[in-house]
């Protein structure tokens, strides 16, 4: 944090001084600018690692300046700073690029929070070898890559991410992912599964009770929110969350506070707020069961997880990747599938998608006791109408299974002569081999070369 700067964009000057002053004490410093035209011109000439911008400038708006740095100076954080109450605006900003808003009369801890949670961002991002815990996202179908890439970009944000996709896709893992790869990872993931609360208790779990609040209330309790603080809400299958507790979670979203069930006081909180669902939310909206304008404020950005059946060429890797992992648990050799087994994944359309993938094969390794894995085994459904491309996902599963183990031992020589050859140097190893420095890394990483 030493010697960061902060642009401070607005033209209220009482405003400014309250904002500089408020910096000054955190050890920051700070340059001010007026109008856009300003801002840009400082950002051209000067360094910055956080710009706060008002929204209302005399020379255009706090979105002008988001789509300039956009294309400008993508990498720099701004926070806007909105008029109270004025949630479309704050929602359109977060959709525009801006990292985080901060609404008017000016909060100063929220401030203060806000420009830590910048300043993180920044020093994560000056240290590029993050090496996360956890599963990792599988897949180099050009859906997984494009939602790896929507993953990096939304972890900068503080936006409300909402992730679709149907059920046994990834959502879960999706949220996580995102929770790391941002300036919240070494706060809290608090995952809450929004279907599995008794109706009952949901206030209480959610905010927290003060001791006495209600019979069985025997001692102050936090709630979920409260535990988040300073991390990730993640609210999980959240269509299913009843009517008056979407109130409430609205309120929290935009007051940034809460107020535990017996309690007097509201208490500020600082979460990022992720959702997933695989139901149709928009479509639960029409139905009246599911709040319009909660809907606005937890699905600023969308994300998508492809089914399986999209993205049929990640199968091959996704099934060695399970058997490997099960394998390694049982402490067993890892097994083989028969040509007739893939024939029949081959056609079968996965209704629960990678989870159910991971069923189906912990399943079979059981039933097969040994180290061969045949169709029977899989006990799959009789097959339905097929998926897109069964024939296309076949031929993968064939080839990668068939030759998988000779194709390693080429491919293994071939990227450890090319790390020699450029003493490895991965990009120019990369060069050598004719694939991207991802990729080699990637595969470095699979065939677990040191
Ligand atoms: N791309 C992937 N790479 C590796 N593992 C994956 C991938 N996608 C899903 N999985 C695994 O599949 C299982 C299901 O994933 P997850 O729980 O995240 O799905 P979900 O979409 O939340 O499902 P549900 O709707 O049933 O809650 C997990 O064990 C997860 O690790
Ligand atoms: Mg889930």
């Amino acid at each position: 944090m030493a010697n960061a700067r902060v642009l401070i964009v607005d033209d209220e000057p009482d405003l400014v001084e309250l904002v500089a002053l408020t910096l000054e004490r955190m050890g920051l410093a700070s340059a001010r600018a007026g109008s856009l035209l300003e801002a840009q011109r400082l950002l051209l000439s000067e360094s910055f690692d956080l710009v706060l911008c008002d929204m209302r400038l005399p020379d255009g708006d706090g979105l002008d300046l988001l789509e300039w740095l956009q294309q400008r100076r993508p990498g720099l954080p701004c926070a806007v700073i909105t008029a109270h109450g004025n949630v479309e605006t704050a929602v359109r900003a977060l959709k525009a690029g801006a990292f985080d808003f901060i609404s008017k009369p000016l909060d100063l801890a929220v401030l203060r929070r806000t420009v830590i949670s910048a300043m993180k961002l920044a020093e994560r991002d000056g240290s590029q070898t993050l090496t996360f815990q956890g599963p990792r996202l599988l897949g180099q179908s050009a859906p997984m890559e494009e939602l790896r890439g929507l993953i990096a970009r939304v972890a900068r944000s503080q936006a409300p991410v909402h992730i679709a996709g149907e059920s046994g896709t990834g959502k879960e893992l999706v949220a996580r992912l995102i929770h790391q790869s941002g300036a919240r990872a070494e706060g809290a993931f608090v995952a809450v599964n929004c279907g599995a609360i008794p109706q009952e208790l949901m206030e209480s779990e959610f905010f927290g009770h003060k001791r006495g609040s209600f019979t069985g209330a025997v001692a102050d309790k936090k709630g979920l929110v409260q535990s988040a603080d300073g991390g990730t809400l993640f609210l999980d299958e959240v269509a299913d969350l009843p009517l008056h507790m979407q109130v409430k979670l609205l309120r929290v979203i935009q007051e940034k506070s809460v107020r535990p069930v017996g309690e007097n006081q509201e208490q500020p909180v600082d979460v990022r707020l992720l959702s997933a669902t695989h139901r149709n939310l928009s479509e639960l909206v029409a139905l009246g069961q599911f709040r319009e304008d909660l809907y606005y404020r937890i699905n600023v950005i969308e994300l998508r997880v492809p089914s399986l059946r999209e993205r049929v060429e990640d199968i091959p890797e996704l099934t060695n990747h399970i058997l490997r992992r099960l394998s390694k648990r049982e402490g067993e050799a890892i097994p083989l599938l028969t040509g007739e087994a893939l024939e029949q994944l081959s056609h079968y359309t996965f209704p629960g998608n990678v989870r159910e993938l991971e069923n189906i094969l912990e399943r079979a390794m059981t039933l097969s006791g040994g180290t061969e894995i045949g169709a029977a085994d899989l006990q799959l459904r009789a097959p339905s109408a097929p998926a897109a491309g069964p024939r296309k996902f076949s031929a993968a599963v064939q080839e990668a299974s068939a030759l998988g183990s000779q194709l390693e031992d080429v491919e293994r020589a071939a990227i450890v002569q090319a790390l020699e050859q450029t003493r490895y140097n991965k990009t120019a190893a990369a060069k050598v081999l004719g694939m991207t420095f991802r990729a080699l890394r990637y595969r470095i990483k699979k065939l677990g070369i040191e």
